[in-house]
């Protein structure tokens, strides 16, 4: 596909938007230049990544008639996008947007229902979904080739230093919120729509500057029956890490496993006994990031419809919002019970 029709304008020109323009970069993708409030940003990211257009007025740069597409690299809350997505839908531009979309399902919907309203096409940029080391597990699970899936296990385990982030770890919520999402998104793509959620959470006092949660557990029913346990513990001081990015994956079904992370995967089955290490190309930074842009510019110009909606993103914020419900009242909460009418 001729992706020069496709211009793209980060907003936000801070840490993971080096990674989104080195994956253009490395996939050919036409960026027509960024924006970001901090004007020193502006000057240095201009520089580094020889962009043809850069400035500190972010309706400028979704205005300019080249960018077709706003990705949003900006923080992710309330007061920040929702500007930006008002500006997008003003001049007709496709939105695609860093996870996670809110951290709060009431803020979430009501980005989702600017787009909707404006009718402009929004994507979350869950690239979990796209990492090729999960696509070559989706393929194997969606072949059957270890039966019948009955229960996954994602474990994220490390020592988070959130002193020098801007905002990681300084609000209300966290781990779940930001770090948990990737896993989230990645068990509702995998599994489908989920019933009921069962969290607890927690946080290390001696861990500097982190008013948020640094550990989560959540136990996630699915309508299929399946079910899944999702840690993220950010504030473990051992030997064993499982940091972000080679978390470690197990999915079991009635007649074999899948045991993998982001570099590895590995499927053993029983009838016929065999053990399965398929090959990928391509890691999670920054692959998984292009691999995500890509879809969504391939979907919007052939008309498909894309992975990642907005829309089919509230399932994942509500498993969020679910998460943080449970562990404050000590009780399993339902998809229904945090979406209503819109959980259907
Ligand atoms: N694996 C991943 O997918 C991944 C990894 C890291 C961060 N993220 C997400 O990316 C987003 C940014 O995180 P980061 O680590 O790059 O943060 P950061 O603080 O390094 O960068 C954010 C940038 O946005 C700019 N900014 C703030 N308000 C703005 C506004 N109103 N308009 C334009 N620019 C504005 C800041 O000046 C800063 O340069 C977050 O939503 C985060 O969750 C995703």
């Amino acid at each position: 596909m001729a992706y020069e029709q496709w211009g793209i304008g980060v907003v936000g020109l801070g840490g993971i938007a080096n990674v989104h323009l080195q994956a253009y970069r490395d996939a050919g993708l036409k960026v027509v230049g960024g924006a970001d409030i901090d004007a020193e940003r502006v000057a240095a990211m201009k520089e580094k990544w020889a962009l043809p257009f850069a400035t500190t007025d972010v309706e400028e740069l979704i205005a300019h008639p080249e960018v077709k597409v706003v990705d949003v690299t900006a923080p992710h809350f309330l007061h920040v996008r929702e500007p930006i997505f008002r500006w997008a839908a003003k001049y007709g531009k496709a939105l695609f947007v860093q996870k996670p979309l809110e951290q709060y399902y009431e803020n979430a919907r009501q980005l989702v229902r600017i787009a909707e309203e404006a009718g402009i096409p929004l994507m979350v940029n869950q690239n979990s979904v796209f990492v090729p080391a999960f696509q070559t597990i989706e393929r194997y699970l969606r072949e059957g080739a270890i039966g019948t899936p009955y229960y996954c296990q994602i474990e994220n385990r490390d020592w988070g230093d959130a002193s020098t982030h801007p905002f990681f770890g300084k609000q209300e919520r966290w781990v779940l919120s930001d770090m948990g999402v990737h896993h989230l998104a990645l068990v509702v793509h995998w599994f489908g729509k989920w019933r009921s959620a069962y969290a607890l959470l927690g946080r290390d006092s001696s861990q500097w500057g982190v008013t948020g949660d640094t550990w989560s557990v959540i136990n996630i029913r699915f309508e299929s029956g399946m079910q899944a346990c999702i840690i993220n513990n950010w504030c473990y001081r051992g030997h064993l890490r499982r940091p972000h990015s080679v978390e470690e994956v197990v999915i079991q079904g009635d007649r074999g496993a899948i045991t993998a992370t982001s570099q590895e995967v590995v499927i053993e089955t029983v009838e016929p006994p065999a053990e399965v290490r398929p090959r990928f190309s391509g890691q999670w930074f920054p692959d998984a990031f292009g691999n995500a842009m890509r879809h969504f510019l391939e979907c919007l110009q052939e008309g498909k419809p894309y992975l990642c909606s907005g829309r089919h993103n509230l399932q994942v914020i509500a498993l969020i919002e679910a998460g943080y419900r449970s562990a404050q009242e000590g009780r399993e909460v339902t998809r229904h019970e945090v979406m209503g009418a819109e959980a259907e």
